[in-house]
């Protein structure tokens, strides 16, 4: 960082150039001079380059009007806010932040940068659920554009003739993340066989993760490598040919049958850091990642003891339902003192995915009645835990799609507040997707905070109805109705599940429309009335998310005090028509008053 003293200069040089009357010169000197002085201006070219970097004092301004959203009641919209040390000073036009600078930061004066005309400037955005190390491992294979199981698994082919280590070892594991199979054209889930089908992969160990992350592919190999298998598995299916032999998918609890290679660091960096360069180019700010592996935990805190986190990560710690209780004996860790790394709260999965017939309903699917999902843990244990993790200090945050997760969850969390301060503990529903009336009543009353994902709205949309039926469809993605109870929500991507651009899930809570602006209920969107209005999903990615995070007081609004978190965008998402909103660009990512992305 650049002391007090030296910005002084700097910014008296840059912002009043003042004019020295020169002596008459001979022209030896004169060309002396002239060398010397853009061989300084370069070297101060550099400086200013250097500064745009490390800046630490500058009023951030919008060009023509008030298009600072700060989501701060108070004072909604600003012409600039004054960032200084990375947290921000004052907010308010410039000629009065320029009136104050004196008291707010110490400064005689200071360096304006202007957002471009029609831009706006709002808190940096959060996604409140996703998962950081799983999404870089999903940019490997292309495999959620395979629109056929031959093109899916085409792609697996293309990724090993493209990587010589891996084509030339037939014992390296082949790892991927993304398949869908309702995507497919036909509701038929792959197989061993369709990768065996394949001159290139065949005789490999092949491991690939569904879009949803709920079910495991693997090849012959593979299959060999993890027998024998059990008959049957509690919250889990290994789907099995007529003969009764697996065919290579195993979905929910049943995953964990096959074992994953150990990640080496470089691996983790790989995906990290392309996580991360997706993100803030994406105009995220912060994460919170839905379920570390322990390995994930400790390789961030690695990465944090190295250097500063790219980017502000809250984590949530996997609770194995087969494990042991372990509340008691890691401390919840609320973070340093740059607030980049947290890892307060636990995540537990009450069931499974509404895509793969995972979640757990009271009545059997529409489209299948011959089963109701399932619970990939009981009642008893969630009861058991959910009071003792309170306690202990840990946020508890738990998957729960189907209304009848929901319904045993919301159970164990009245039973756990009762008597308790629930602000101090903010527990939440990770998904929150199915949920009766009362449920929804009951999440408002409770004080849970539901935490939601609307892109998953769009993408499910299309076969909803057909898998739950005409009455029961209505209470998924229920946005309103969850809002109206008085809950509060907090809005998430689920990527790498979905697209890792906030953006989309403001429009698809806005809009309820796909990115083609169409819909089931046609071009007002599905079920048009449980659409949230700009203003509240704006809070959902900023103020909603941070305190959901125990941030509320240093993130998620341009508030003086606060840290200095900004995404510039390239138009105003509250004003443009709705079929304009996927066209705006990020122009600019700050974290803590420096621009991590795109420029000022
Ligand atoms: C708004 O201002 C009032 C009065 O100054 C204060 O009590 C309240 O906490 C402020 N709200 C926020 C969100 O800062
Ligand atoms: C809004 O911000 C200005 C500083 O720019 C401050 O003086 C004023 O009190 C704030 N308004 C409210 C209602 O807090
Ligand atoms: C800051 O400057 C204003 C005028 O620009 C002046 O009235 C005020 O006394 C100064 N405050 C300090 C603490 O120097
Ligand atoms: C091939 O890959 C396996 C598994 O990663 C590894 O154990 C083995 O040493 C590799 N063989 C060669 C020749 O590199
Ligand atoms: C409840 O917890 C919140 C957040 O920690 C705190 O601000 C509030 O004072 C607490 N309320 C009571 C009644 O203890």
């Amino acid at each position: 960082m650049a002391s007090r003293d030296k910005l002084k200069n700097d910014t008296a040089s840059g912002l009043s150039p003042t004019s020295v009357p020169l002596p008459p010169l001979s022209r030896r000197w004169y060309w002396k001079i002239l060398v010397a002085t853009i061989a300084l201006s370069f070297v101060a070219y550099q400086v200013t380059r250097q500064e745009d970097h490390v800046l630490t004092t500058y009023a951030l301004c919008s060009s023509g009007g008030a298009n600072i959203y700060t989501v701060d009641e108070n004072n909604t919209s600003v012409e600039c806010v004054l960032i200084h040390n990375s947290r921000i000073v004052d907010t308010g036009d410039l000629a009065s932040i320029r009136q104050r600078c004196n008291t707010t930061t110490g400064l005689t004066s200071v360096a304006v940068r202007y957002a471009p005309t029609g831009s706006i400037i709002i808190p940096g955005m959060s996604d409140s659920h996703c998962h950081i190390l799983e999404y870089g491992a999903s940019r490997q294979i292309p495999l959620s554009e395979g629109k056929t199981v031959e093109k899916t698994v085409s792609f697996v082919r293309d990724y090993i003739l493209g990587n010589a280590d891996l084509e030339g070892n037939k014992s390296r594991v082949i790892e991927g993340w993304g398949w869908d199979h309702a995507s497919w054209g036909v509701e038929k889930m792959p197989s061993w066989e369709d990768l065996e089908a394949d001159p290139i992969i065949a005789g490999r160990p092949v491991i690939l993760q569904s879009r949803d992350g709920h079910a495991l592919w693997v090849s012959q190999r593979t299959l060999a490598e993890n027998a024998p298998f059990p008959d049957t598995i509690e919250g889990g299916v290994i789907m099995r040919d007529k003969a009764g032999n697996p065919t290579g998918v195993f979905m929910d609890s049943a995953q964990d049958l096959i074992a994953q290679p150990a990640l080496t660091e470089e691996d983790l960096t790989r995906r990290f850091q392309r996580t991360v360069a997706d993100a803030l180019a994406a105009g995220l700010v912060s994460l919170h990642d839905a379920g570390f592996k322990p390995d994930s935990l400790a390789f961030f805190k690695r990465q944090s003891e190295i250097k500063l986190l790219p980017l502000r990560i809250y984590g949530m710690t996997y609770f194995d339902e087969y494990g042991h209780y372990w509340g008691d004996q890691i401390t919840p860790f609320a973070g340093a003192a740059d607030e980049r790394l947290s890892a307060r709260s636990v995540k537990i999965f009450a069931d499974g995915a509404l895509r793969t017939g995972g979640a757990a309903l009271y009545e059997p699917y529409s489209d299948n009645p011959s089963t109701n999902g399932a619970m990939r843990i009981s009642a008893e244990v969630l009861n058991s835990v959910i009071p003792r993790f309170l306690q202990d200090g840990w946020q508890v945050n738990v998957h729960a799609i189907g209304d009848r997760a929901n319904g045993i969850v919301l159970d164990a969390f009245e039973h756990a507040l009762q008597g308790v301060n629930v602000s101090a503990l903010r527990p939440r529903l990770e998904h929150a997707q199915i949920m009766t009336k009362e449920d929804m009543n009951r999440l408002g009353k409770l004080g849970v905070i539901a935490s939601i994902q609307p892109t998953h709205a769009i993408s499910d949309m299309w076969f909803a109805q057909a898998r739950l039926g005409p009455e029961r469809v209505e209470t998924l993605y229920a946005f309103r109705g969850i809002l109206d109870s008085g809950a509060r929500i907090t809005l998430g991507s689920d990527f790498p599940v979905e697209d890792i651009n906030p953006l989309k899930g403001f429009y698809a809570a806005v809009t309820r429309l796909s990115t083609e602006n169409t819909s089931p209920h046609g071009p007002n969107g599905w079920f048009p009335e449980q659409r949230l209005t700009r203003l509240e999903a704006l809070r959902g990615m900023t103020i909603d998310a941070a305190y959901a995070s125990f941030t509320e007081n240093t993130l998620g609004s341009l508030t003086i005090g606060k840290r200095a978190d900004i995404t510039i965008l390239s138009q105003d998402i509250m004003s443009v028509a709705a079929d304009k909103i996927l066209d705006t660009k990020v122009l600019a990512t700050i974290i803590d008053g420096c621009v991590v992305y795109g420029q000022l």
